[in-house]
Order: C-alpha cells, then structure tokens, then sequence
C-alpha cells in the first residue's frame, strides 16, 4: 500500500478510507464533514503552523488529510 493513498472499504454500508503512513494505519469514514464529500480520495500533506506575523511555517507533512472539494484539513 502507498503513502497518501487511501484502501477504500465498505462496513455496513459506510464507506471507510484505510491509510498506512510512516508505520502507522488509520481508518477514517471517508465522508467529509463540510458538504460529504469523499474526503478519503483526497491527499496526505501538511499544513500551515501557527507562527508570527509575516512568517509562514509550514509542517505536519504526512498528517493531514485534505479534501477534495474544498480544502478541509482532517488532522
Ligand atoms: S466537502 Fe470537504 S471541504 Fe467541502
């Protein structure tokens, strides 16, 4: 199974996302909470980091499950 890609599973009819990333394994409900996309075949990436005014951090890679449609971050 690769990085960033989602094994897509049905259990009672809901569909579930099953990630494997550096070692570890998640299971996410692949339905996004903002308007129920498939958020699952969205990618693994990072996020911007708090940080002072005109700085811009960014990290998490690898931790960060965007969405498809609209951007929302599932950390
Ligand atoms: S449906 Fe996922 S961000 Fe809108």
């Amino acid at each position: 199974m690769e990085n960033g890609k989602a094994l897509l599973v049905e259990v009672n009819k809901i569909s579930i996302g099953i990630f494997f990333e550096n070692g570890h394994v998640y299971a996410v409900r692949n339905q996004c909470p903002h308007k129920l996309a498939p958020i699952c075949k969205g990618v693994v990436d990072g996020t911007m980091l708090p940080s002072d005014p005109c700085d811009f951090k960014f990290g998490m890679e690898g931790e960060v499950l965007k969405c498809p449609w609209h951007g929302w971050h599932l950390i």
